[in-house]
Formats: structure tokens, sequence, C-alpha cells
């Protein structure tokens, strides 16, 4: 059999695979240990589960799986759109807030476009773009902080879509509000800007970015149930725009792309505020705890403002093989350009003091 490589599309060549967080599942087998040793700070997830309100409603909604899903998200896009002061005609539900960035993609990228984010960006933006035969143009992030001004400077004529992760993953470092009104008082209109806002609900004093949709602005802002709501493993999050931009979105979509279990449980989620407050309690708590750590053990680290601290180790790759033979997944950086970093979620504190006394182990080693 022929390879179909020469009847691929060519920028397939240079794309890489998303690199997701080691599997719980996986590492049990490979270490033959039961699944329940496994400490998991690898893909910035809730500690403490699903919201038990979304549990219960998810359990109901099983009853109806043999029908099709309500493809327009209707009572969960009603319940996001009365959370943030808007309409149901400013919300888009996605497959994850993942799936938003691929409809970014179908609707404002052609082939020779330019995007444009910062260095060691999410790097969901750079596939994307690849996928679609279009430029990054990744600004420079001194000390691991964005330069909006940096990104200003790097627009071309081909710039189609800017996407500013706030906080971004995985340095963990924020963009303040300042600095956004900065940049939107001087970026043009023919730019959709994009604020990637995964962790929005982490933050003490978060910016708002609603109100240039308000004011009529082209941007998006996207936001996950994966994170803060403990349901990345349904994958749903949703983009909140002006009406136009949501309805050349709505175009780009399958019919049917959010499944009816998801939706069910992100209802119940979003409204189920005692979990929203531990988990945030619990962050809190445990990231204060894994910084205080870090710097009693020399070790550096960018100060971080979610659930995920971005830490320098010299060999993040070595460090990682050695944390998981303690049974402990981390995430290695090479794929962002850090090698020398690993990121860790932040834990249960249980997790958290075993992480700590895994790493006073291993770097003693
Ligand atoms: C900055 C950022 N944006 C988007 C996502 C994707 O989230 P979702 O699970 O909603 O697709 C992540 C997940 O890690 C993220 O870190």
């Amino acid at each position: 059999m022929t390879s179909v490589w020469h009847l691929a599309n060519p920028q397939l060549h240079d794309l890489a695979v998303y690199e997701p967080g080691k599997q719980i599942e996986e590492t049990a087998r490979e270490l033959a240990v039961d699944p329940s040793e496994i400490i998991k700070l690898a893909s910035n997830e809730n500690p403490l589960g699903p919201s038990p309100k979304a549990v219960k409603a998810m359990r109901a909604a099983l009853e109806h799986a043999h029908l099709y899903p309500d493809g327009s998200g209707f009572y969960l896009i009603k319940a996001i759109a009365a959370k943030l002061g808007l309409t149901p005609k400013n919300v888009i539900l996605g497959n994850g807030s993942n799936e938003v960035i691929e409809f970014l993609g179908h609707a404002f990228l052609n082939p020779g476009d330019d995007v444009i984010t910062c260095q060691h960006a999410f790097i969901v933006y750079k596939l994307l773009a690849t996928a679609f035969s279009v430029r990054t143009i990744e600004s420079p992030s001194p000390d691991y902080q964005q330069n909006l001004d940096a990104t200003l400077e790097a627009i071309t004529p081909k710039t189609r879509l800017i996407f500013i992760p706030n906080p971004n993953n995985p340095t963990g470092t924020l963009v303040s509000q300042d600095a956004i009104e900065r940049f939107m008082s001087r970026v043009s209109d023919n730019i959709i800007i994009v604020f990637d806002e995964a962790y929005f609900e982490f933050l003490d004093g978060p910016p708002d970015t609603l109100r240039f949709i308000r004011d009529k602005r082209n941007i998006i802002v996207l936001r996950t149930f994966s994170k803060i709501h403990g349901l990345a493993g349904l994958r749903i999050g949703y983009g909140i725009a002006a009406p136009d931009i949501i309805e050349v979105l709505h175009k780009t979509r399958q019919p049917f792309n959010v499944n009816s279990i998801a939706q069910a449980g992100a209802l119940a989620a979003l409204d189920d505020e005692a979990h929203l407050r531990e988990t945030k309690r619990v962050v809190d708590e445990g990231r204060a705890y894994l910084q205080k750590q870090f710097a009693e053990m020399q070790i550096r680290f960018v100060p971080a403002v979610a659930n995920f601290v971005m830490v320098d180790v010299g060999d993040g790759g070595a460090l990682f093989e050695k944390l998981l033979h303690r049974k402990i997944i981390v995430r290695p950086l090479k794929g962002y350009g850090l090698p020398q970093w690993v990121r860790v979620s932040v834990g249960t504190m249980e997790e958290n003091k075993k992480l700590i006394g895994a790493l006073k182990e291993v770097i003693r080693v």
C-alpha cells in the first residue's frame, strides 16, 4: 500500500499532534499499580471533581440519551447569558472552548493569513493556525509576562486574529485591565481579538472584557466548564461576543456539537456556587502553599494567579520521569519552548504535600 502523505494537505506534515497531560490509567498500567495510587497534576483540572449538582443532573439526563441533543443549547445559553447580563445571541457553545477556537479558524482564516499570540502561549492557537495554513507570530514575552504593546507592534496587514490567553497557560500570568484598555484603544477593528479566559473564575478582581462586547467591538471571550466547574471530561465551553460574530460562528459548527449530558451537567454546574467557592478556596490555599514551598526550596517559579504554577527545575523532562516513578504526573513544557520548566496543577492539600515530599527526594538525588 502506498503512503497517503502525498495526498494529504501539505501543512499537515508540519502539524504537531497536541500532547495532553499523561493519563492516570496509562501511568497505572506502566507502573503496574492501582489507578487510585496515581496523583495527576498535569491538566489543570478541578482537584475536587465535578460539581455534585452536575453529576445528579447528568444521571437524570442519561434517561434521554436516545434523543439528539438540543443543537441550539437553548437552556444553557439562556442561563449563561443571564449570568453575564447579556442575551442568548451573545453566546455560542463549543465541544470544549477548544472547539470555539476552531470555529474562529473556519470563520476568519485563509491560507497565507497571520495570527498573533504571545511567546509561550497556549499551544492550541498555533496548532489551529498551522492546520489552516496560517502563520503564527509570537510576540516576545520577557519574564514570561504578556506584553500587549509588543503584540500591537507585531500586527501585519495579514493579521486576522489575536489570541490573548488571560491568564496564560502554562505561564500562569495575567494581563491587567490597564494594559487591556490601552491595547483595545489602539487595535484596529479589522482584527478579531480573542480573550481566552479559561481560568477566569479563579481570579481575584478579574479584568472586564465583556465591556468591549457591550461596546460592539470585534472581540470574543472564551470560557469553559473544564476548569473550575470540574467538567473537563464532558468537553463543553463557550464563546461570548457581539451577535453578528456569534451568527458567523454558528455557520461553522456541526448541528449537535455539544452532547445532551454535557449540556445538563453544565447547566447545573453553572449555579453551583458552593462548589465554585470551595474549589477557589482549595486552589488559593494550595497555590499559596506550593509557592511558599518552592521559595523555601529555592526553586524558581513564576508567581501564578490560576490553578497551576510553572516551575524551573533545570530539566523538565527528567523531573517529569522521576516524579512519574513516584506516581505523580506533572506536565513537562518542552513543546512550549520551555525545556527547563514543568507546570504543576494545584491539587488537594494532600496531593500538594505529596508532590512537595517527592520533589524534595528527587532534587536531593
Ligand atoms: C488557556 C486555555 N484555553 C483553552 C483551554 C481549553 O479548554 P477546553 O477544555 O474548554 O477545550 C485550555 C485548557 O487547558 C487552556 O488552558
